[in-house]
Parts: C-alpha cells; structure tokens; sequence
C-alpha cells in the first residue's frame, strides 16, 4: 500500500532524526511534506501525521477504539490505556470522577503544596538544582499518595522506585523490541525485566490489600473491580499520572526563567513568602496568570507531542485506505504551532489565554474524544500548587547550565538535564 506523503529514508534513518531532534524533524516534515505525511520507525510503526483542525478532529473522535498495544505487557489487558468499547466507557466512569472537578481535587491541595516544600526544604542561595529529578520525586509522591494514600507509608519508597523503573521502560526502546522483552535466560533484558514486574506487581498487590474502607485515597474507591483490573489501574495511574506531569512542571519553570518578564509578573502575583497559602484556590483558579502560564507551557511544546490512534482494522482516512496496524497521529506538537491558530507561535505568551477559547481540536496538550487524557483537570491543578509553593519559596537565577535540548521519552518531549537553577535567595 503506497501511504501519503511520506519521508524518504529508512526507518532506521528516521527513528535516529526523531531521538536526535524530534521537534526540528516534525517541523522540517510539515513544511516540506504536506498533510498528511507518513513517518516509518522501527517496529514496524508507520505513522500518519496530522495537525490541522479538520483533520484532528477526525482523528481523534472516529477511531476510539483504537489504542496502544506495546502497553499491554507493561500495564496489563484492563489498563484504560487497552480497553475497549463498552468495558473501556466503564472503567472511565468509575475511574475519572477522582480526577475531576474542584470538590473532588481541591481537597488534594494542601498534601501537594507541603510534599513539594518538603522536597526543597534543604536548600541554600547558590545550591545548583537539578529540576527534573526535584519535580519527578514529587510528583512520584503525589500519585501514590492520590491513588493510594500512602507517599509516606512502608511500601511507598520501594513503589515508587519500581514505578520510576516502570516509566524509565515504557519510555524506552524496549517497548518497541519484542526481543529485549523476551526472557532468553539468565543475563537477558527479558529475565531482569519479568523479575521487576512481578515486583512492581506484588508491591502495588500489598499496597492494595492493606487499603481501609472508606480512605480517601483513589484505589478504595475502585475496590470493587476484580483484582486483576484493579491490579492493572493502579499500575496504568501510577504510571500515567507520574511523568507528563513532572515534565510539565519542569517546562514551566524552564518558560519562567528564560522569559524574566514571565517571572516577574508571576512573582508579583503569587506574592513572595513562606506564609501558608490556599492551595485549592491558587489551584483551582482558572483566571490567574498562573493558569495561562501552565496552558502555554502545554501549548509552546506538548509534553505529548502526538495523540495517536492505531487502526484495529482497515479504514478510510482523507481520501487513502489504510491496513489495518497504521497509527494515526493527531500532532498537537505542530498543531499548536500553526501562525493562523496561535499568532507568534514560537514566543512564550501566557497572555494569548485570556479572553481567548481554542476550540478542543485546536489545543488539545491532553488528546481528545473518548480516551482523552483523565488527568488532565487533576494535571493543571497540579502544576500550578506545586509552581506557586516553589515559586514563593525559592527565587531563582537563570540562564541554565548550558543549553536545554528536547529529548524524546517515548510519547513525550522532556527536557535534558541541562535543565538546572541556582537559588537566588529562600524565603523561610
Ligand atoms: C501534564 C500532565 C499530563 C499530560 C500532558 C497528559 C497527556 C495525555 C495524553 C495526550 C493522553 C492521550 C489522550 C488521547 O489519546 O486522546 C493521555 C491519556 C491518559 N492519561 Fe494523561 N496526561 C497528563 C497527566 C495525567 C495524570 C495526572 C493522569 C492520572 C491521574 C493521567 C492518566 C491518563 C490515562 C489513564 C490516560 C488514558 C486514557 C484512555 O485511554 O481512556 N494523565 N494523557
């Protein structure tokens, strides 16, 4: 089957240009290619990209039922991720309310703004901070504290190593290559990787069986599935909720500092201090400054670049009929970079949010349709607790040590450890 505009250069050629540079590559494709153009990586994964509005709009409402399958070994057959139809629309209804809404995630507040104080209690004017590391152990803290109620219990240390294990995987080639997953004895990636699961497995099982009836926390909620799905939701929130939303965190601060303007206002808004602040209203405020600047930091560079749809069967999509295996990928990453979208793509301006709706097609950081992101609400809400209890916190100085290059985890864009401020002063 010949497919649309495609990219002239073996797929091992093209996997290498998407780990090296994936944005300078997305934005190289688009202008030369057209719409759609076609990407081949290894794995046998051929890609149709997307990003005008139509076109998204198509992609992600008409097939959604299609889904990632190199999840599978990873999260399990009941993760939300590989559901399907009716059992999938289940699982969503049950699983999204904790998520959703002020009465259920403002409450959540207070635990995220003194998790992240605690983590940057230590520091000193002139300490250097490795920001990803910093907000990835938050975050890590956050989602099990959320789903189930225990950052600080006996098994959450060894949970959340297994979890940061889990994410280092799935973020991987590995996930790709049959072959390293494959147990081909004793030294084998296979052997160390099936040894880790059944850990991950029982430790998130133990954690599961000693929940109290009616905790607060996401899993009790969910007690009543069959162990085996429950076993697969908690891994599949545990994982999913961990490190989009650290690398948001870490872009936003990496925005802030490379735009002192940015900073300034922010800082003036947010007030400086230790004193105690109302972490559900700063969170749940969806007309502050603070707000914008999460939303253009998730519109300036996706940390989901795409949201991709894999065909179960064969399909027609704009005017081709494609096998059944074509993913299609709706590219937000390029989409939200369109000058007759957004003016000025290219610069940093929380501004463009005020008094200015997108339609879901055209800013869509979180997918779309029926397996839109469940986290999204709980993310932004996140983002901002934890931006404004450093932020009043800590004043810090830019540049950063060095350049800060995208790099390409899986499904995400994150930034390189380049990515480090030094404290300019503490506010105790
Ligand atoms: C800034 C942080 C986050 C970003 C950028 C993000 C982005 C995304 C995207 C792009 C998708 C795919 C949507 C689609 O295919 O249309 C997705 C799916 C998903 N996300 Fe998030 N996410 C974030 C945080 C979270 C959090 C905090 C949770 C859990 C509490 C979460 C749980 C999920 C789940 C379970 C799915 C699968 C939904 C389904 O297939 O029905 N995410 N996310």
């Amino acid at each position: 089957v010949s497919l649309p505009n495609p990219v002239r250069l073996p797929a091992v050629g093209q996997t290498l240009l998407w780990a090296l540079w994936p944005t300078r590559s997305l934005d190289h494709f688009a202008a030369r290619l057209g719409e759609p153009f076609t990407v081949r990586l290894i794995g046998g994964r051929t890609y149709l990209v997307v990003s005008s509005p139509d076109a998204v709009r198509e992609v992600l409402t008409a097939f959604p039922d299609a889904c990632n399958e190199e999840l599978r070994p990873f999260l399990g057959d009941h993760s939300l991720f590989l559901l399907r139809g009716e059992p999938h629309a289940a699982h969503r209804r049950l699983i999204q309310p904790p998520f959703q809404g002020s009465p259920a995630v403002g409450p959540h507040g207070d635990r995220i703004r003194d998790l992240t104080r605690r983590a940057v209690e230590g520091y000193r004017p002139g300490d250097r901070v490795d920001v990803v590391p910093l907000v990835q152990r938050v975050t890590a803290e956050v989602i099990t504290d959320v789903v189930l109620g225990s950052a600080d219990g006996p098994r959450a240390a060894e949970i959340r190593e297994l979890l940061l294990w889990l994410t280092n995987l799935v973020s991987g080639p590995v996930m790709f290559i049959d072959l390293l997953q494959r147990d081909l004895g004793r030294w084998s990636p296979g052997r160390r990787i099936g040894r880790l699961m059944r850990a991950a497995d029982r430790a998130v099982r133990e954690e599961i069986d000693a929940r109290r009836p009616g905790g607060p926390d996401v899993v009790t909620r969910l007690r009543d599935l069959p162990a085996a799905e429950l076993l697969d939701e908690t891994k599949t929130l545990l994982v999913a909720g961990q490190d989009p939303t650290a690398t948001a965190v870490a872009w936003a601060l990496y925005w802030i500092h490379a735009n002192p303007a940015v900073r300034d206002r922010l800082h003036d808004e947010l007030g400086g201090g230790p004193a105690e602040f109302d972490a559900a209203a700063v969170g749940l405020d969806g007309d502050s400054y603070l707000d914008r600047v999460c939303r253009e930091t998730l519109r300036i560079l996706p940390v989901v670049p795409a949201a991709d749809r894999v065909l179960y069967e064969p399909a027609d999509f704009m005017g081709h009929r494609l096998e059944a295996g074509t993913r299609l990928a709706a590219c937000a990453y390029l989409t939200h970079r369109r000058p007759d979208i957004f003016e000025d793509p290219l610069t940093f301006r929380p501004e463009r949010f005020a008094g200015r709706r997108y339609s879901p097609f055209e800013y869509y950081p979180f997918g779309g349709g029926r397996r839109r992101c469940i986290g999204a609400f709980f993310a932004v809400f996140q983002m901002k607790v934890m931006l404004a209890a450093l932020l009043r916190t800590l004043a810090f100085e830019a540049p950063f040590a060095g350049r800060v290059k995208i790099v390409p985890r899986n499904v995400s864009l994150a930034p390189s450890r380049a990515l480090r401020l030094t404290v300019r002063a503490v506010a105790r």
